[in-house]
């Protein structure tokens, strides 16, 4: 009888009821009239004296442990609307939170930072409010030089001198590699991801702040096959095999020779669309060799060392692959337009 009961205790611990129906089974089973327990109790009346004390203990915790269960599945149950009568299963899993989705700037420059580092580059960044020294006069665009004019510049503190004092948001990156080359040591081989500032008119394809990578190569024998190479490989990385590149003549203050750099449209992959305004390339940045007064201005030696630099936008290259048609989009917060981008990068 003793092993009966124990056999009926691991049975009450082990079932599970889903409705209503289980529940009333289980009851005339182990609690009704002529259930388990009264024939048990029965038995029991009858037994031997000398194993009853045994008996008593573990028949009474069977009658417990049937009478609990019944009762605390019966409050489970749910008492009204379509699931009336069905037990709260407290194993489903629960009404899952929202999860976030990364920017798609965030998407971009992640992306970046991953190809370059594959091959060595180092990651460094810089403050967005800048003097003039780090933002234009290290970089050869000394005071009243036209090319300032290149970059509107919203400032903070204006010089009126002249003397080159102000101070203003960063109009570029490349003020971090002012900073890098004059407190580091060469070699350098670093990438610089940052917000950057300029006083634009505000449309659908440009803003007054966007996202630049700065890119910076200094070492000994560093040339323009070099540059030609290293941005050739992150074509190849980030718009796939089969894009093509062409370097374009261009100007920046800090390097010399510049060029800009296009790749094949992928939207349209050449004929011609509006995202590349029917030319079949889409520029996406500009770089050179580091200007040897550059090298000169962060106590480098410029018979020692040569190098290349190079910046790029991240904004409009989001605007070109996710079609987004208004750069704006990605700065207005809106949770529908933002939740679309959830590729975790
Ligand atoms: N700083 C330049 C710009 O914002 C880009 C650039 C970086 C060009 C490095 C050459 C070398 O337009």
């Amino acid at each position: 009888m003793k092993q009966q009961i124990v056999q009926f205790k691991q049975e009450v611990r082990n079932t599970i009821f889903m409705t209503e129906e289980d529940l009333e089974q289980f009851r005339i089973r182990f609690l009704g009239k002529k259930g388990i327990l009264a024939v048990l109790f029965d038995e029991f009346k009858q037994s031997d004296p000398s194993v009853r004390k045994e008996l008593g203990k573990e028949l009474n915790e069977l009658k417990q442990l049937a009478e609990n269960s019944y009762s605390e599945s019966k409050t489970l149950m749910v008492p009204v609307g379509v699931n009336a009568g069905k037990k709260i299963d407290t194993s489903l899993p629960g009404f899952p939170q929202p999860v976030g989705s990364r920017h798609p700037i965030s998407i971009l420059r992640n992306k970046i930072i991953e190809i370059f580092s594959r091959i060595g580059f180092t990651i460094a960044e810089g403050p967005e409010i800048e003097d003039d020294w780090h933002n234009f006069s290290a970089l050869n665009f000394p005071p009243e030089h036209p090319a300032r004019d290149m970059q509107d510049t919203f400032f903070i503190e204006k010089d009126e001198s002249g003397n080159g004092n102000d101070i203003a948001l960063r109009t570029h990156t490349s003020s971090v590699q002012i900073r890098l080359m004059e407190h580091g040591k060469a070699p350098f081989r670093v990438i610089m991801p940052g917000r950057v500032f300029r006083n634009e008119a505000v449309s659908a394809r440009s803003n007054c702040f966007f996202h630049q990578v700065e890119g910076l190569y200094v070492d000994k024998n560093v040339s323009f096959a070099d540059l030609k190479q290293t941005l050739f490989y992150f074509v190849l990385e980030m718009f796939g095999a089969g894009t093509e590149i062409r370097f374009r003549p261009s100007y920046f203050p800090f390097t010399e020779p510049s060029a800009e750099l296009d790749i094949t449209c992928s939207n349209c992959g050449g004929p011609g669309c509006n995202i590349c305004k029917y030319s079949g390339w889409v520029e996406i940045l500009g770089c050179g060799m580091i200007d040897p007064d550059v090298l000169k201005n962060c106590g480098i030696d410029p018979e020692e060392y040569s190098g290349f630099a190079f910046g790029m936008g991240i904004d409009r290259m989001a605007l070109n692959k996710y079609k987004t048609g208004d750069i704006r989009l990605f700065f207005e917060n809106d949770q529908r337009f933002l939740s679309q981008f959830n590729t975790v990068i």
